[in-house]
């Protein structure tokens, strides 16, 4: 278990669900007078996919911070509320920038998050070899991060992500600055992955329909301070969940009904 700060670790009031992975309960964070994260409390079950969705500055990264135990130890950071972790996963964390080593080959940045996940050292270049080929981009080890294109980067940071060997999975905003068929094809490497192993996925995006394409559930969030507002249960695609979901009917309405949320949610903001 890894709690932020004492307070009401979900383990002793009780309420935690069995197959809980990870449980936050009225986690709470300030940044001095901003209150960012205002008392959020989710149940993240082994194996979903979670999507993350919420006007910018409602505390997404914040959020996302907490849960990995990465949060500011500044003064005037104050958090409150319990993150708890099942004790056997490990996690690891994509940042909204690729964040390689850029003095480092493509196949180096990858051994550092198996080295992290205690590979040995001998078997680390093969590792490392064989998540870059599983992510895509099988020839490409010698190459330094400026060599490669932002879509590519981004493969080598999943590479490394997965090195680690996670049992949960977080990213943050991960395609963010990629054109939109690069970004599909990312999308569909991610469920690929996804689909593939155990892992447990929470990632934030601002595209509904990334949201809605890659999420078992999409938690909306709202701003000032950051909390739950809604919760879309998207389940029923499963893992078979790529090109003709795009343009079925449940998936318009339900983009449709997030679209309409989000912007009711900006409306009352500027109101
Ligand atoms: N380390 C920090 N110190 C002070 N303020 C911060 C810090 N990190 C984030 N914030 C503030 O918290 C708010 C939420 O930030 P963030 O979690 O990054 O939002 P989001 O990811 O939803 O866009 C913003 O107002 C941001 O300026
Ligand atoms: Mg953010």
């Amino acid at each position: 278990m890894s709690d932020v700060v004492a307070g009401s670790p979900a383990t002793e009031s009780g309420d935690k669900g069995d197959s809980a992975l990870l449980a936050l309960r009225d986690l709470t964070v300030a940044f001095g007078e901003n209150l960012v994260v205002g008392g959020l409390s989710l149940d993240v079950a082994e194996g979903e996919f979670i999507t993350m969705v919420g006007p910018s500055g409602c505390g997404k990264s914040t959020t996302l911070n907490a849960i990995s135990g990465l949060l500011p130890t500044t003064p005037g950071t104050t958090v409150s509320g319990s993150v708890d972790l099942r004790d056997d996963v490990s996690l690891a964390y994509a940042f909204q920038k690729d964040a390689l080593l850029p003095w480092a080959t493509a196949r180096k940045n990858v051994e550092v998050g198996a080295e992290l996940g205690g590979v040995t050292r001998k078997d680390r270049a093969d590792k490392a070899r064989d998540l870059l080929a599983h992510v895509g981009l099988p020839d490409v080890e010698h190459k330094y991060p400026h060599q490669l294109s932002g879509g590519m980067r981004q493969r080598v940071a999943l590479a490394r992500a997965l090195a680690y060997d996670p049992d949960l999975f977080l990213l943050d905003e991960p395609f963010g600055a990629l054109d939109a068929f690069t970004r599909m094809d990312l999308q569909n490497k991610v469920i690929e992955l996804w689909r593939e192993s155990n892992l447990t996925m929470i990632l934030v995006t601002h595209d509904l329909a990334e949201a809605l394409v890659l999420g078992t559930r999409v938690v909306v969030l709202d701003a000032q301070p950051g909390q739950i507002h809604d919760i879309v249960d998207n389940s029923e695609w499963g893992s078979d969940r790529m090109a003709e979901m795009r343009s079925s009917s449940q998936f318009l309405e339900k983009y449709r009904h997030l679209f309409d949320t989000l912007v009711a949610l900006s409306r009352k903001r500027a109101g």
